[in-house]
């Protein structure tokens, strides 16, 4: 039976169902609804308009109806209710009969999805910072064992400078730490209760909204009845969330898909991250990193989607804002997904660090060494710049690095150098040398990584 049959006369189409049931897919909100029920039937009985007896039973059927949601055996399929909240409702009814007509006093549908969706969301945002934090502590794992590998670093994805490995995976570190701290700001922004301000304009009962509020675990209530049942800022936050989480995580498949190239080949990802070809025997593909890339696109979508939904809605509730939530169920889903893939990639990486020193000596990496030495030597860098961009044009047609010409090969071009440019011109010098905070060399990312690793490693 539905919640609003009164008023008409005649039954909805199959079509109009279709395209307004939300059961299919807010089932997922059956305990966050079920649980807000509790807390509204305490508020209406202190409100007297539940005798004690009559509280007493709608909260025994609630709490035995929140153990059987819990454990995934509400009977959704055999129902032809419209949406979880008449699920709920209709489902009381058969069993207690009137006592559970009284529950909906004082109550909308609209301040009751509020409610739901912002307690699902608030109890997300606690397992994604889980998921989070679970790809950081991989980062700094594999970091922490391969302190002393050394690659090319790129810009434009031209060989530019090296770096230590676990400077690059100190880089995604902070890009995954922001997007915690992000998650922890929406958390506290959400934490408002809209429950008690009705369809739009607040409730006529004197209910005590406070104690919902702290009953339901939110910090406050709702300041505003109109905002509080048309506010999905947080589903917004959560979407560019995820979103932007995503993009990090999709820079980080997309180096690691190089990395793994016959080109590159700096790393070798487990088996069990990888899969093969059907026609190519040889082939070990990076599927799981490509998916990681892949799922951006209905990630963003969500976001994108749920954006164009809200802006044209004059307050307060509208049914266009049903359409908040396959979105932000898919696109948790899928980001909780790829973090979990992420740690499981990550923790399977190993290095071939001949390889990685080798291209990262390769391609002229020290030619700002060489500049620096003469700047040292007292020459202006923009003089040094020069020398050095000839030296490596040189260098390129005789087909040699750097270090491989000799003395007077080198003093063609400035006879301040000296043999003591051999060591400078040297890997682990020219990374070290970057001692700077927040630079490549051993001290600062040992230092970032002993930081990273008291905060995350457990
Ligand atoms: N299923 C609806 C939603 O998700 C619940 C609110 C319905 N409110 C209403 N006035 N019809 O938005």
């Amino acid at each position: 039976m539905s919640l609003w049959g009164g008023r008409f006369q005649d039954g909805s189409s199959a079509m109009f169902r279709t395209v307004n049931d939300s059961l299919p897919f807010d089932r997922v909100l059956a305990s966050q609804d079920i649980r807000g029920s509790i807390a509204w039937a305490r508020a209406i009985a202190k409100a007297g308009v539940l005798s004690q007896d009559e509280h007493q039973q709608l909260e025994e059927a609630l709490k035995a109806l929140l153990v059987k949601a819990d454990a995934g055996e509400l009977d959704f399929d055999a129902s032809s209710e419209e949406d979880i909240h008449s699920f709920v409702e209709a489902t009381l009814i058969e069993q207690l009969g009137d006592v559970a007509r009284k529950l909906h006093t004082g109550r909308s549908r609209n301040d009751q999805v509020a409610t739901d969706f912002r307690l699902w969301t608030r109890e997300h945002v606690e397992l994604l910072v889980e998921d989070v934090e679970a790809v950081i502590a991989s980062l700094v794992g594999n970091a922490d064992v391969n302190q002393d590998v050394i690659l090319p670093g790129y810009t434009h994805l031209q060989r530019a400078q090296p770096v230590r490995y676990p400077h690059w995976c100190l880089a995604y570190v902070e890009m995954l730490k922001r997007d915690l701290s992000r998650l922890h700001d929406l958390k506290a922004r959400l934490n408002q209760c809209p429950l008690g301000s009705g369809a739009l304009a607040g409730t006529t009962y004197p209910i005590d909204r406070q104690a919902i509020a702290e009953e339901l675990g939110f910090d406050s209530p709702c300041i505003n009845s109109l905002d509080a049942v048309s506010d999905r800022d947080y589903v917004l936050e959560l979407l560019f969330v995820a979103s932007t989480s995503m993009m990090h995580l999709s820079r980080m498949a997309e180096d690691l898909i190089f990395y793994n190239s016959g080109e590159a080949g700096f790393i070798q990802l487990g088996d069990a991250v990888t899969s093969g070809s059907s026609l190519m025997p040889q082939k070990k593909n990076p599927d799981a990193l490509e998916l990681m890339r892949g799922k951006c696109g209905r990630v963003f979508g969500s976001l994108q989607a749920l954006l164009v939904t809200m802006k044209g809605l004059p307050l307060a509730y509208n049914k266009d804002m049903q359409e908040d939530k396959e979105g932000l169920f898919d696109a948790t889903n899928q980001w909780h997904i790829c973090l979990r893939i992420a740690c499981e990639v990550v923790d399977s990486i190993k290095l071939d660090s001949e390889r990685c020193a080798k291209a990262a000596r390769e391609g002229y990496a020290n030619a700002t060494e060489l500049a620096d030495y003469l700047v040292d030597k007292g020459i202006p860098f923009r003089t040094a710049h020069d020398i050095s961009g000839r030296v490596v044009l040189d260098a390129l047609e005789k087909k040699k690095a750097i270090e491989e010409l000799t003395i007077t090969e080198l003093k063609v071009y400035s006879d301040v150098i000296e043999e003591d440019v051999y060591p400078v011109l040297q890997l682990e010098y020219l990374v070290n040398k970057r001692d700077i905070l927040g630079g490549t060399g051993i001290k600062p990312v040992l230092a970032a990584l002993e930081n990273a690793k008291a905060s995350f490693i457990k």
